[in-house]
């Protein structure tokens, strides 16, 4: 991708000037608007820090609720270590094409998903890293208005961990966007979530809830789950900020594979106490976020879907 002049702007004589920059400008956030104008729900999964199970959860909640017969977009905007491809195995097929109306199609996963990563638009993944602040923030906003998204029931963006760029921009551009945050039943992840939830409220995005991810051991051979850290954390902590808790996620080695592997743990067709962990935390969301009606506000506290 390149961080200067779009394929929109015409005039080769006036670009790079004030005035050029504010019509692209302008131009973006239309693009933007009508974009976001038919996506129904906006979801960032967002987590204090790395490894807790990010991209795992973004990718599976994506395709289960494709799965679910819902139209649904996946973006990887995690610029320093863009998973979302390599774990849905779309790497052969990074060849950005136009639309007829000058968007860019995103990959297509199946009839009812959508990806888009930065790795897609890239020509060399080592760009990347030395991405700062405002190009970073370009690469999202082009995200969001250049590509042709068509009519989404959800949008599910996985950021990096923290509290950096690019869960900033998708706060700002995106208006209604909502937070799931992922988390460990470790002490030092579920400080860095509560960090996770301060920046939530500081920039206004509601949180849809708390996933405590890796939250005990699927036993290879009896399937029964073992507790391994002390579990229950992210649980409390949702508890603590008056958060739903969206259920809890067993470590599963058949996970660790799926992804590994470009084929992600909800499509193997795994049947586990992982598997239907998973589906839970789905209906949790999809509960919160009825498909069918556009995004507004999330449900009152008290309200029985707001306590899933
Ligand atoms: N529930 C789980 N059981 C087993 N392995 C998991 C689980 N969730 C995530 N993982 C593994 O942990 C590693 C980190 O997960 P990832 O989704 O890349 O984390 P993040 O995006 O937060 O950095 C990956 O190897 C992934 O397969
Ligand atoms: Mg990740
Ligand atoms: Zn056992």
């Amino acid at each position: 991708m390149s961080g200067s002049c779009s394929s929109s702007c015409s005039s080769a004589s006036t670009c790079g000037t004030k005035e050029a920059q504010q019509a692209q400008a302008a131009q973006q956030e239309n693009a933007i608007s009508r974009s976001l104008g038919k996506i129904k729900h906006k979801i960032l999964v967002m987590s204090g820090k790395g490894g807790v199970g990010k991209s795992t959860v973004s990718v599976n909640l994506a395709l289960a609720l494709a799965n679910n017969g819902h139209k649904v977009g996946l973006m990887d905007v995690d610029l320093h270590g863009p998973d979302v491809v390599r774990m849905l195995n779309l790497q052969g097929t990074l060849q950005p094409s136009a639309t007829p109306d000058g968007l860019i199609a995103p990959l297509q996963y199946n009839d009812n998903l959508k990806v888009v990563s930065l790795e897609y638009m890239m020509k060399d993944r080592d760009e990347a890293v030395i991405w700062r602040g405002p190009l970073k923030m370009q690469a999202i906003r082009q995200f969001v208005g250049d590509m042709d998204w068509g009519n989404l029931d959800y949008l599910i963006i996985d950021a990096p961990p923290g509290t950096g760029d690019e869960p900033l921009t998708v706060a700002q551009i995106i208006p209604l966007v909502k937070a799931v945050v992922v988390t460990t039943p470790q002490q030092v992840a579920l400080a860095d979530v509560r960090k996770s939830i301060r920046f939530c409220k500081a920039v206004k995005m509601e949180i849809v809830g708390v996933v405590e991810n890796m939250s005990g051991l699927v036993c290879p051979h009896c399937h029964e789950v073992v507790e391994v850290f002390k579990s229950g954390g992210g649980e409390k902590t949702a508890r603590d900020f008056d958060l739903p808790f969206l259920g809890r996620i067993p470590l599963d080695p058949q996970v660790v594979s799926g992804s590994d592997d470009g084929v992600p743990y909800l499509a193997s067709g795994a049947d586990s106490p992982a598997a239907q962990a998973f589906a839970n935390v789905v209906k949790a969301i999809e509960l919160r976020l009825p498909p069918g009606k556009p995004s507004g506000p999330l449900p009152m506290a008290g309200c029985p879907c707001a306590s899933v």
